[in-house]
């Protein structure tokens, strides 16, 4: 048997996925492939979809932009994408598509290695685009005295406030700049294209962010010595395992040390 296997966003350039997959086809001795689609406009998802079915692909991850947009085409959600309210993993079973989130599950792996526990802390989550569903996912179980999501739309943090079945607040950028934390989460994409990020309040326990290049991210950077400091690597890694697993029914065990020192070359 052959296990298709890919990923539909835009852009693709830069994507790390390929490597994981392959790295779990070879230590789980599966025969398979993953490749890429980017998908500059999103009119071109139900040929894609449409595609994957007739070549039999057992499934696909979806990223940036679509995480969302992918939804209206799943005839079924697992717990995991109701919850979290957006989709990074289609299978494809006898032509139907059910959406997962495998974010949710690699983000607590990546907490849980590092032994941060969020329970009954003082949280601030920095950002509310669709990263930061999935760390509000994982929250919800892992329940926080008191969670602060600051973002430059207040609105939109007020928004994922307002759906938190525990203690949330919204704020701005600015007004948490002087705040203590036990924890703080940087879900935002500020510092991709280059641009610095200047620490957001202070955290006693950990930082974490989820973007993962370069290894001292733009977030991590900003801040001096601290607490523990974790980049999102070991979440990318993590969220790639689940979704193969739900392809393959196979769980791999990665070699992270392997698989950072390929990101991290050069
Ligand atoms: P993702 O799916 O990766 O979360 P997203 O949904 O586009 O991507 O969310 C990006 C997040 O980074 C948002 O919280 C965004 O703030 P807005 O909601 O105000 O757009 C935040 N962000 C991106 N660039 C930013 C910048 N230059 N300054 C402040 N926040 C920024």
């Amino acid at each position: 048997m052959y296990v298709n296997m890919g990923l539909i966003g835009y852009p693709l350039g830069h994507t790390f996925s390929p490597v994981l997959h392959t790295h779990f086809l070879d230590i789980t001795g599966i025969n398979g492939g993953y490749t890429c689609y980017e998908a500059e406009s999103p009119s071109s998802i139900p040929y894609l979809l449409d595609m994957f079915r007739r070549y039999s692909f057992a499934g696909v991850n979806v990223t940036v932009p679509y995480k969302i947009e992918i939804m209206k085409y799943c005839d079924a959600l697992d717990a995991s994408a109701e919850k979290t309210g957006a989709v990074n993993t289609l299978r494809f079973v006898n032509g139907k598509i059910t959406g997962y989130n495998t974010d949710v599950y690699g983000f607590g792996r990546m907490l849980e290695t590092a032994g941060i526990s969020t329970a009954g802390k003082n949280i601030l989550l920095l950002g509310a685009g669709g990263a930061a569903r999935a760390v509000i996912a994982y929250l919800a179980e892992f329940q926080p005295d008191k969670l602060t999501i600051a973002n430059r739309t207040v609105a939109k943090a007020g928004f994922l406030a307002s759906l938190c079945s525990f203690k949330a607040v919204s704020s701005d950028m600015d007004s948490v700049r002087g705040g203590i934390y036990d924890i703080i989460i940087n879900s935002t994409s500020i510092g991709l294209k280059g641009e610095g990020f200047p620490a957001v309040g202070a955290a006693s326990e950990a930082l974490v962010d989820l973007q993962y290049k370069p290894a001292v991210t733009p977030f991590l950077a900003g801040y001096g010595s601290g607490p523990e400091r974790i980049n999102g690597f070991s979440m990318l890694v993590w969220q790639a395992c689940r979704s193969f697993a739900i392809w393959t029914g196979t769980e791999p065990e990665p070699d992270i040390k392997k698989l950072s020192d390929i990101a991290y070359r050069s």
